[in-house]
């Protein structure tokens, strides 16, 4: 059969709250326009984030039943060490309570003023970290990986004579990591082929400079490697995965996505004398080293979400559910970015709204636009969320999108089935949408909290 169906069947659930037009109409303009500060029971379909939001299952439930709370050497923290062991094969285990907690004790320990970290794009806490300890971050993804139309298999890879450039311009001892986020969110979830992470790696290692992966999404990519890649389609996961990260020296790790947990994260890595500076700083800002950020029932939920993360008829379901929707929206004529990629739609907003100026938010007013209509909420990456300069003045962004993120095992095909008619009837009304303006905004990360006003 063709059809593939959800691989798991649902023993608890959560009501949905409908709402009508009128009342959405009312309730986002209490929210000052801004979907960040609606109250979550007011939104039908939630897309803001595929980060802490899926669903557990009946062993990962179960695991945190069975958890050990112990302060130090918590039975707990060593199931989670050994199912990072396997899949990851690195050494040392420094639980954090989510991907960013990883990322401050990583960069504060390796970076200082003056280096430069390339990666194909940092995600926005990492540029955060990054930035926070003095560096330079790079983003040096493929030219096609910027491109939304573009169809290639793997958008997420780095050019690598950009990285040889750059390894040449700043010296090797200037450069204290090399960075690779898989899969590429800030570039539309798009993956990195096995040749590019190999690639990467032997470039790295040739100049004796270490090679992280920000493995938020690596079973998804996986996924990607095994359905794209020559000579990946008989692997497993798993499999592809230990080869992965067998070509790096450590890993960042935000356990809420492909840990499919509520929270956690992790750094994993081989050098000792790396590990043992970073726990000295893990237990000044996160906790004891063998519970980190977590709680034992936390690190049972990981332990298990990893392997559930990477079983095929998930990721099959999985990937399949992000291009069902991406496929009846480009039948529709829908402009988004393509091909869709592991955890998220990506919708162009430029394109569908090319009436309105950058300067008045189209990504914005589109995903206002299917709150109204549906109840659906995603995000803006676009103007609102980028365009503010050091300087207080506004540049725009490079991309007007409104990711449509999936959290994980969550919504059935008959929400995505619904998704697709809201998102087609909005952008059937296109013509009669409108600009935004910002009426308040704090200084740093405006998106989270500022009031708008259509224009
Ligand atoms: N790296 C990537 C690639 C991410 O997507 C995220 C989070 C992080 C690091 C940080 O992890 O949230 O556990 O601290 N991305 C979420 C998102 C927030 O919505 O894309 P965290």
């Amino acid at each position: 059969t063709d059809t593939i169906i959800e691989p798991f069947r649902i023993r608890s659930v959560e009501p949905i709250r409908f709402t009508t037009m009128e009342e959405r109409e009312q309730l986002l303009k209490e929210a000052g326009y801004n979907p960040f500060l609606l109250k979550a029971k007011d939104v039908v379909i939630d897309l803001l984030t595929d980060s802490g939001t899926g669903a557990m299952s009946s062993k990962q439930w179960a695991g945190m039943l069975e958890s050990d709370e112990s302060y130090a050497g918590s039975s707990s923290f060593y199931k989670l060490e050994s199912a990072v062991q396997d899949i990851t094969g690195f050494k040392h285990l420094i639980p954090t309570h989510q991907g960013r907690a990883a990322e401050n004790i990583f960069f504060t320990t390796i970076a200082k003023k003056g280096d430069v970290i390339p990666s194909n794009t940092h995600f926005d806490t990492t540029r955060a970290h990054v930035e926070h300890a003095g560096a330079e971050a790079r983003d040096l993804v493929i030219d096609k990986g910027k491109q939304p139309q573009s169809d290639h298999a793997f958008k997420g890879n780095m050019n690598l004579e950009k990285l040889q450039d750059t390894i040449r311009e700043v010296g090797s001892e200037d450069i204290p990591v090399i960075m690779i986020t898989v899969t590429n969110n800030s570039g539309g979830g798009q993956p990195v082929s096995m040749a590019n992470i190999k690639g990467v790696s032997e470039i790295a290692h040739k100049h004796n400079i270490p090679f992280f992966i920000d493995a938020c999404r690596f079973a998804e990519n996986a996924w990607f490697i095994k359905t794209r890649e020559d000579a990946f389609a008989d692997k497993k996961p798993i499999e592809i995965a230990q080869e992965m990260f067998s070509y790096a020296d450590g890993c960042t790790m935000s356990a809420k996505k492909d840990g499919m947990a509520n929270i956690g994260g992790f750094l994993a890595l081989n050098s000792d004398e790396l590990a043992s500076e970073c726990r000295n700083l893990e237990i000044l800002t996160e906790g004891f080293p063998t519970y980190g950020g977590m709680a034992g029932y936390d690190m049972e939920a990981v332990a298990q979400g990893l392997y559930e993360a990477l079983d095929p008829d998930y990721l099959r379901y999985r990937i399949r559910s992000i291009s069902y929707l991406g496929d009846k929206l480009t039948e529709a004529g829908i402009p988004i970015v393509q091909p869709t990629g592991g955890h998220a739609v990506y919708l162009d907003a430029k394109q569908i709204l090319s009436h309105i100026p950058p300067t008045e938010y189209p990504a914005w007013s589109f995903n206002n636009a299917l709150y109204l209509l549906g109840g659906i909420r995603g995000v803006e990456i676009g103007t609102v969320m980028f365009g503010k300069q050091p300087d207080g003045s506004e540049k725009p962004a490079a991309m007007e999108l409104v990711r449509l993120a999936f959290p994980r095992r969550m919504y059935t095909q008959s929400h995505v089935d619904y998704l697709a008619e809201v998102i087609i009837s909005a952008y059937e009304q296109r013509k009669k949408l409108e600009g935004y303006k910002i009426v308040d905004s704090p200084d740093v990360l405006r998106h989270f909290s500022a009031r708008l006003k259509p224009i």
